[in-house]
């Protein structure tokens, strides 16, 4: 069981599942959730190597490692803190 935190909160997330929906609820705005409007932008603030690798999308979008699109993201292992 992986897990997603943000401000104090932990939130339990499966291995390999999709961030989007538990942001969504933290109040991350999303616009297209296909990786191309940029509107729900993220920091992750730790555990960046436990989320899957950038893909196309973001990287024509200048994402990197730590500054990620949330409706890109899924944790694939462990802890990941994020801000925004
Ligand atoms: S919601 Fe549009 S890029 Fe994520």
């Amino acid at each position: 069981m992986a897990k997603l935190l943000y401000n104090g909160k932990e939130i339990e997330v499966k291995d390999g599942e999709a961030i989007k929906d538990y942001v969504r609820e933290l109040g991350v705005p999303f616009g297209c959730e296909h990786g191309v409007c940029g509107t729900c932008q993220i920091d992750i603030v730790s555990g960046e190597e436990n989320l899957n690798a950038l893909n196309e999308a973001e990287e024509d979008m200048g994402r990197d490692r730590t500054h990620r699109l949330a409706c890109q993201c899924k944790v694939l292992k462990g802890n990941v803190e994020i801000r925004f």
